[in-house]
């Protein structure tokens, strides 16, 4: 019997083969294309129409320019409003599944609630998805702060503290999994496991990569004590403040758990010919067309959220300003050359990736592919 975590024959070296961990400085992809709106909220024509084509389509350019990271929502009804943003879309294993299948080059994630996917389950499906894209795959491990979607399935969410520790058990479970040859049993606070059993094991040796994006305290060491890509929100202008946000995390899992991260953010890209063009466009849809009414819905749960998170009025609106804009993605805004300088200031800040979106996606994808791609690639970062 070979000792646990060694390289099986179909197993190859996940730095190989999985696009997250290469060498390229400034990483992209892209977030929320298994939904309806995308990451908009508002009534914007050409926002992404859910079809299993149109979801192919993105997936297709992003594959054309070797986008590192294809991250979906885990997301089970919509937000309300005049245009239920989020309602519709396509459960993400299964739609990573057929992303895999369809794309050649770039990384495909699954997003798991804890809560809702048992990590027997979430190991397996994740090992599927490994074999299918040949070491492409990341899982990216959420929590859940939802609470009206968890309620349709009958699900309270645990208590925060609870919430995290549940998943430090979920996810030993999935990596035992994962990596150890003999059946083991496990009884936990959370999870009881008889004679734990998964074969084939994933492609990716040791293991395929973890991805979480928890923002509170808890969830910022729970992403740099077992994940490999943490992900944050960028919030400011001021270089300073950002370059230390950054470098935080870098530190945290360095020194308190002797680990490496690489670190995300999500960026919108609202690109015309002119700044002006630009900045009078992301006001047609955001302030004429924008579903207030499901931003707000947003929010709202998000300040109910069972840690009663303290959001005051006059912050609620500039949040759900964020959430119409591309779901809290950072607002790149102006001519392509000043988008271009926008990433470039998201690399300078010491960011390994950023997740891109674009209003009316599909159109947008295909003018940065044809436009901005190439200026991109002048500057270094997609070496
Ligand atoms: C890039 C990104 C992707 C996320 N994906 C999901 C998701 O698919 N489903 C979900 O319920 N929450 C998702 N979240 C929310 C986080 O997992 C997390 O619950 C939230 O940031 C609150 O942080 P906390 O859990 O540390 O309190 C996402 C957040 C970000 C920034």
């Amino acid at each position: 019997m070979p000792p646990a975590n060694s390289l099986k024959p179909l197993q190859k070296d996940r730095r190989a083969t999985n696009p997250a961990f290469g060498t390229r400085t400034l990483k992209l992809g892209t977030f929320q294309t298994n939904l309806d709106s995308g990451c908009v909220m508002s009534d914007l024509d050409g926002r992404l129409d859910i079809t299993w084509p149109n979801t192919v389509a993105l997936a297709q350019l992003a594959d054309a320019m070797e986008f590192e990271a294809l991250v979906p929502v885990a997301r089970w009804r919509g937000f309300g409003g005049a245009t239920d943003p989020q309602g519709p879309g396509f459960e993400t294993y299964t739609w990573a599944a057929g992303i895999a299948a369809s794309t050649r080059h770039c990384g495909v994630v699954s997003t798991s609630h804890v809560a809702l996917n048992h990590p027997i389950i979430a190991a397996k499906q994740s090992t599927v998805i490994d074999h299918i894209s040949n070491g492409r795959y990341t899982l990216n491990v959420v929590n859940g702060w939802n609470f009206p979607e968890m309620a349709m399935f009958g699900v309270s969410l645990l208590a925060h503290e609870d919430r995290y520790a549940c998943a430090e058990e979920w996810l030993g479970i999935v990596k035992r999994l994962w990596t150890e040859d003999e059946r083991f049993d496990h009884e936990g606070k959370f999870y009881k496991i008889s004679g734990g059993y998964l074969q084939p094991k994933p492609v990716q040796h040791p293991h395929p990569a973890i991805m979480n994006a928890g923002s509170s305290e808890r969830g910022r060491h729970f992403a740099c004590r077992h994940c490999d890509l943490v992900f944050t929100n960028i919030r400011t202008h001021d270089l300073a403040t950002n370059i230390a946000h950054v470098a935080a995390y870098h530190r945290l899992a360095r020194e308190e758990y002797g680990r490496a991260v690489r670190v995300w953010s999500n960026a919108t890209i609202v690109q015309a010919e002119t700044e002006r063009e630009a900045r009078d466009f992301y006001n047609y849809y955001v302030h004429d067309k924008g579903d207030w009414v499901a931003a707000r819905n947003v929010i709202d749960t998000m300040a109910a959220e069972i840690n009663k998170r303290d959001y005051p009025e006059q912050r609620r609106n500039a949040m759900a300003e964020m959430m119409i804009c591309g779901w809290g993605g950072f607002p790149l805004v102006g001519t392509k050359e000043q988008i271009v300088d926008g990433l470039v200031g998201l690399s300078k800040i010491g960011l390994d990736g950023v997740l891109l979106s674009w209003p009316r996606y599909i159109e947008g994808m295909r003018e940065f592919r044809d436009v901005t791609y190439p200026l991109l690639r002048q500057t270094g970062l997609r070496d």
